[in-house]
């Protein structure tokens, strides 16, 4: 019988498959997929492979591998720890765009605002999935501390995680206060007045207290910089510090608590 020559498809089927072997031996793929990885040359579906897979990624890593029934039930947590977990993502990557516009000067912070509201491409919709997330995660994380003390979670083995919990409130409502008035409009400019006066009243160092927080003796320049970097780097530093903590022992404590 004569010889039929191969068919394109085939021949391409090989050359992919010889380029997808050159790229698994190198040392380059070899050194970000470690052993036991589906991605490694040769994978097979042992049970060694299987537990390698669970200890090299870092999802299935923070996953325990076995979980108690309920705590999979969303009727249980109804997922507002999550959810507060998610809206602070959501703030980060929306608190970036607004980032790309926003000067914090007193001459150009209201201006930068309105500029973004009517002539950035998207600015509008950004800015208000940033406000209306900031006021949700207030909303979450604080239904969230209901839920937690609701079903008793902040008694020994979780009293610690209930302190690092209300830790992460206070941070939360302080990210909130700061991101208020950098628009620098009326709104913000009282809001921030009578705030600060309220922490003047702080026993003993009261007016410390305010004159560090305005950066003087009244809402100025010096205040609109300092709480543009607690809003945007420190606060946001403490509270993804305070979050792997408590995540961390959400998962020692036991994983979520449950009915006894
Ligand atoms: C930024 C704020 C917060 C985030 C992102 C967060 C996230 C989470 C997540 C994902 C869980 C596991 C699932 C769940 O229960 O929904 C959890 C559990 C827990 N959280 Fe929070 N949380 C925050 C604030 C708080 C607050 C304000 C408290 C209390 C004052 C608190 C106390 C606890 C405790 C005690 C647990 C263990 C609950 C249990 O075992 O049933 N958390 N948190």
């Amino acid at each position: 019988m004569a010889k039929t020559a191969p068919r394109r498809s085939d021949q391409l089927a090989d050359k992919v498959g010889e380029i997808t072997g050159k790229v698994q031996d190198s040392q380059a793929w070899n050194s970000i997929f470690r052993p036991g990885s589906i991605f490694r040359k040769g994978y097979t579906d042992s049970p060694r492979n299987r537990s390698y897979v669970i200890m090299n990624s870092v999802l299935y890593h923070l996953h325990p591998v076995k979980v108690k029934r309920h705590a999979v039930k969303v009727s249980y947590t109804l997922c507002l720890g999550g959810l507060s977990f998610f809206l602070f993502i959501l703030l980060t990557v929306t608190g970036i765009f607004l980032m790309f516009f926003y000067r914090p000067t007193a001459a150009q912070a209201w201006d930068d605002i309105y500029s973004l509201q009517t002539a950035v491409a998207f600015g509008l919709l950004v800015r208000n999935m940033h406000r209306w997330g900031a006021h949700l995660m207030v909303l979450s994380v604080f239904l969230h501390m209901a839920r937690v003390f609701y079903h008793g979670a902040y008694k020994p083995p979780r009293e610690f995680n209930w302190v690092i919990g209300v830790m992460l409130l206070q941070f939360t409502l302080l990210l909130s206060f700061t991101g208020y008035l950098l628009p620098w409009d009326q709104l913000a400019l009282w809001a921030v007045t009578v705030g600060t006066n309220m922490m003047g009243y702080t026993p003993v160092f009261g007016r410390q207290v305010r004159f560090v927080l305005l950066g003087g003796f009244e809402i100025g320049s010096n205040t609109l910089l300092r709480w543009y970097v607690l809003h945007v780097l420190m606060l946001p530093f403490v509270v993804v510090i305070f979050m792997a903590i408590h995540f961390w022992r959400v998962r020692k404590d036991g994983g979520i608590s449950g009915p006894l």
